[in-house]
């Protein structure tokens, strides 16, 4: 669409978490960096809380690349709310073994799911690969009983040592939640925070995007201060917020003919757009 007229070879601002994009901001590096131990020391469980936006799902992505996808076996649940407690277990069993499980809940209940369970773990550590539960937006579990079956999956243990990475991802309630369960809230050995992400770093966030979406760095820059000032004050520092705003803006501005972005640009598309 308006990639050509800003020298772009694909869009910067997608709201996707694509690893490609990264940009290591120092809490995002340091985030990435202690999940990463957690996986490699044995740690059993990490945590990594952060508003809506700020970038769990797409640290998540990059922590499975980092780690060397075919290194390890992996359970990737985005919705966990969606499943009551069984099935959640169930969703770990699929995650980690290649071999497919019954389709019908009633073949598997609680019990036979977690010896099954507890067979793969040993398998694939035998595999040489490290087993790794990743729960996305864990801070929409509302049933106590899914925090119970979490905390029991930390229970497979093998000399001493933890057979599996628990990562639970979420919003800062989440925290409250998980000190609800008091034996799991003790097991996590790792947190991790992310917060917003301050004017300097989202200045740095743009240019990254736009390099990677293709920009020649010998182009005039297409957003200069006063248009940063514009973006950190709607945005917030959230980079969801930021992708949103500044897909809008490129694409108005190649509606406009515009050579940059100007703050008045901006301001507009906040308002055309009812972005709030
Ligand atoms: N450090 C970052 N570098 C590049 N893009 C980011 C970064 N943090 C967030 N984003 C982008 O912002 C959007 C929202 O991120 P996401 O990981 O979905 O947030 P969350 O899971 O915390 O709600 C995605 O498009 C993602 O690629
Ligand atoms: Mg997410």
């Amino acid at each position: 669409m308006y990639e050509q007229y800003w020298q772009l070879k694909e869009k910067p601002f997608q709201n996707t978490p694509d690893p490609r994009y990264l940009y290591l901001s120092g809490q995002h590096e340091d985030a990435l960096m202690k999940l990463s131990y957690a996986v490699t020391q044995n740690m059993g469980c990490g945590m990594l809380v952060g508003v809506f936006g700020c970038g769990k799902t797409l640290l998540a992505n990059a922590l499975l690349n980092d780690l060397g996808r075919e290194r390890v076996r992996f359970a990737f649940i985005t919705s966990p709310a969606s499943l009551e407690a069984p099935e959640l277990l169930r969703a770990v069993v699929r995650g980690l073994s290649p071999q497919a499980l019954p389709d019908k809940k009633s073949d598997l209940l609680a019990d036979p799911l977690l010896e099954k369970l507890n067979t793969i773990l040993v398998d694939n550590a035998r595999d040489g690969k490290e087993n790794i539960v990743i729960i996305d937006e864990t801070h929409t579990i509302e049933d106590p009983r899914s925090f119970e079956q979490l905390r029991q999956i930390l229970n497979f243990q093998s000399e001493n040592k933890f057979l599996l990475t628990l990562l639970l991802f979420g919003q800062p309630e989440l925290k409250e939640k998980v000190e609800n369960n008091k034996p799991l809230d003790q097991r996590v050995a790792m947190r991790c925070f992310l917060s917003p992400l301050g004017e300097d770093d989202v200045d740095k966030y743009i240019r990254h995007r736009l390099k990677v979406a293709g920009r020649p760095e010998s182009a005039e820059p297409i957003f200069d201060k006063e248009a940063l000032k514009a973006i950190v004050k709607y945005s917030a520092g959230i980079p969801r917020r930021v992708n949103t705003l500044c897909d809008l803006v490129l694409m108005t501005g190649f509606a406009q003919k515009a050579q940059k972005a100007e703050p008045e640009l901006i301001s507009s598309v906040i308002k055309d757009f009812n972005l709030s």
